[in-house]
C-alpha cells in the first residue's frame, strides 16, 4: 500500500516539520502547527526550490543592466503605487480583506491594460458571474481573455501556450496542485502554487498578480514565504461602510514602497481618486466647533483630512474614550498632555474622535490637529477658517516638526488655506512657503492663541 506522507507546516512562516511542536522555533509564534498530507505516494512529492536559469558568479561592474520594462496597467492610481508601471516578468501580491474590491480592481486591470494581452484565472467566480462585472466597468481590452480553473498545471499550460503579457490569478487560496495532496489553501499548497508561479514568471516574462485573502489579524492567509517570493506586496484596504480604498504597497522591488493609491469604489468599478483632499475635505455653510484640519503625509503622498472631535461632559463616573481610525491609546497620551500642560479639565469629559471618510491615519503629524479639534470642541468655539495644522506632539507638550513639513504646507497651500501651524523647530530648515501665513509654535500651550484669531 501507498504509504501517506505528512508533515507539519507553520501557519505563519510556512515552516516545515516532521512532528507537531507548539511553538514554531523559525518565526516564534506559538500553535501555529497545522498537519498536511504531501504525497500519498513517496517520490510525488514536489521540489520547493525554484531553480532559475542557471548563471555563473559575476563582477557588480560586469552585470549588464536591462532597463527594466514597464507596462502600463492602464489604471494611473496602481501605476503610480507599482513605482511607474508594472514590470514586465514581476510578481505582484494583492492582499486584502474579502468584499473589499480585489477581484474588481483587479479585472479591471485586466481589461483596461490596452495593447496587453491578459488572462484572469478565477477560481472563484464563474464566468457569468464575471461577465456581470465586466459589464458593469466597461469592456476596454479586447485582448483579456477569463478562464475559470483551480488547477494550477492547467492555468501553467495555458500561459505557456497563450503567452498573455499579464496573468491575473484569483485566488492563490483557491488553486492546488496535483502534486501536493493537501487541500487547497494549505500552507503547501500555497507554497508550491506560488513558487511554480513564480518560475514561470521570471522564465516567460509573464507578470503575474497573485490575490490572496487576508486573515482577521490582517496578514495575507497562508505562509510568510509568500511575501518573500514575490517582488511586490499590495495592500487593499478600506472600509466596507465607506466607498473610499486604500491601495498601499508595502513591498516594492521596483520603486518606492510607501507610496498610496487612492480610489472610489462606485457603481461602474473603481474610480481613481487623483486628490484625496478633496473629498477628505467638507464644505460647510457656517463653521462648526469639533473641526480642524491637518495636513498629513501617507506614504510620500500629501494630502489634507479633516478631524472631528466631541467633547462632553461625561455621564458616569469613567468618561467614555473612542478614536476611530486613529490609535486610542494616542488619543490618551494627547488628552494628558492638554490636562496637564494646559490646563484643561479632560477628566471629566467623553471625548470622540473621527476622521472624514472613514480614513485609518497613523501619521503622528496629524496629532496637532486632531488638539485643535479636541480644543474647539471643549471651547464650543469654531477655529478660524482658513487654519490647518502639522506636527507631532511629545509628551512634555513640547511641538515636534512632522516628517515633510515642507510638502504638508505646499499642499495646504495648493488647496487654498490661508494659514498653517507647524512648530518652530522646523522653522530654521523650511523654505519661505509662498501664498500662506506659517505660525510657528514650540509647546502645546501656545495653540489655542494660533488657532482662534480674532480678524
Ligand atoms: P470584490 O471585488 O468582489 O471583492 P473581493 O474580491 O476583494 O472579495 O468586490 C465586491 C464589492 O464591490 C461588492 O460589495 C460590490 C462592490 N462593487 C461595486 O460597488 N461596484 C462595482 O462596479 C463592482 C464590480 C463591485
Ligand atoms: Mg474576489
Amino acid at each position: 500500500m501507498a504509504k501517506v506522507k505528512k508533515a507539519y507546516f507553520c501557519k505563519s512562516c510556512g515552516y516545515e516539520a516532521p512532528k507537531w511542536m507548539g511553538r514554531c522555533p523559525s518565526c516564534g509564534e506559538w500553535n501555529s502547527f497545522t498537519e498536511e498530507i504531501i504525497a500519498k505516494e513517496s517520490g510525488s512529492v514536489a521540489a520547493s526550490i525554484v531553480r532559475l536559469p542557471s548563471s555563473q558568479p559575476q563582477r557588480v561592474r560586469d552585470i549588464r543592466e536591462n532597463t527594466v520594462e514597464r507596462l502600463d496597467t492602464g489604471n494611473a492610481e496602481v501605476n503610480r503605487v507599482l513605482g511607474g508601471g508594472l514590470v514586465r516578468g514581476s510578481l505582484v501580491l494583492l492582499g486584502g480583506e474579502p468584499g473589499i474590491g480585489k477581484s474588481t480592481l483587479s479585472l479591471q486591470i485586466a481589461l483596461s491594460a490596452n495593447g496587453l494581452r491578459t488572462l484572469y484565472v478565477s477560481g472563484e467566480e464563474s464566468a457569468e458571474q464575471i461577465k456581470i462585472r465586466a459589464n458593469r466597468i466597461g469592456v476596454g481590452n479586447d485582448e483579456c481573455l477569463i478562464y475559470t480553473e483551480t488547477l494550477l498545471e492547467n492555468i501553467v499550460a495555458q500561459i505557456e501556450e497563450l503567452r498573455p503579457d499579464l496573468v491575473v490569478i484569483d485566488s492563490i487560496q483557491t488553486i492546488y496542485t496535483d502534486l501536493i495532496d493537501s487541500s487547497a489553501g494549505s500552507v503547501s499548497q500555497i507554497r508550491e502554487c506560488a513558487a511554480t508561479l513564480l518560475k514561470y514568471a521570471k522564465t516567460t516574462s509573464t507578470s503575474i498578480f497573485i490575490i490572496g485573502h487576508i486573515t482577521k489579524d490582517g496578514t495575507i492567509a497562508g505562509p510568510k514565504v509568500l511575501e518573500h517570493i514575490v517582488d511586490v506586496v499590495l495592500q487593499f484596504e478600506g472600509d466596507n461602510n465607506n466607498v473610499y480604498r486604500i491601495l498601499r504597497g508595502n513591498k516594492n522591488r521596483f520603486g518606492a514602497t510607501f507610496e498610496i493609491g487612492v480610489f472610489e469604489m462606485a457603481d461602474s468599478g473603481l474610480r481613481d481618486v487623483a486628490n484625496p483632499s478633496e473629498i477628505l475635505l467638507t464644505h460647510y455653510d457656517s463653521p462648526l466647533s469639533g473641526i480642524a484640519v491637518g495636513a498629513a503625509v501617507d506614504g510620500i503622498r500629501p494630502y489634507l483630512i479633516e478631524v472631528q472631535a466631541l467633547v462632553g461632559n461625561a455621564a458616569y463616573g469613567t468618561p467614555q474614550r473612542t478614536a476611530t481610525g486613529f490609535d486610542s491609546k494616542r488619543m490618551s497620551m494627547l488628552l494628558a498632555v492638554l490636562e496637564k500642560r494646559v490646563g484643561m479639565k479632560m477628566f471629566s469629559k467623553d471625548v470622540f474622535l473621527n476622521f472624514a471618510g472613514g480614513f485609518r491615519v497613523a501619521d503622528p503629524g496629524l496629532d496637532l490637529a486632531i488638539v485643535a479639534a479636541i480644543v474647539s470642541s471643549y471651547y464650543d468655539r469654531p477655529l478660524t477658517e482658513g487654519v490647518c495644522c502639522a506636527g507631532e506632539i511629545g509628551l512634555s507638550g513640547e511641538v515636534r516638526p512632522a516628517p515633510r513639513t515642507e510638502q504638508r504646507i505646499s499642499e495646504a497651500a495648493r488647496l487654498g488655506f490661508r494659514r498653517i501651524v507647524v512648530s518652530g523647530y522646523a522653522a530654521k530648515a523650511l523654505k519661505k512657503p509662498r501664498g500662506i501665513e506659517v505660525v510657528y509654535i514650540n509647546g502645546i500651550e501656545q495653540l489655542p492663541r494660533a488657532l482662534f484669531v480674532e480678524e
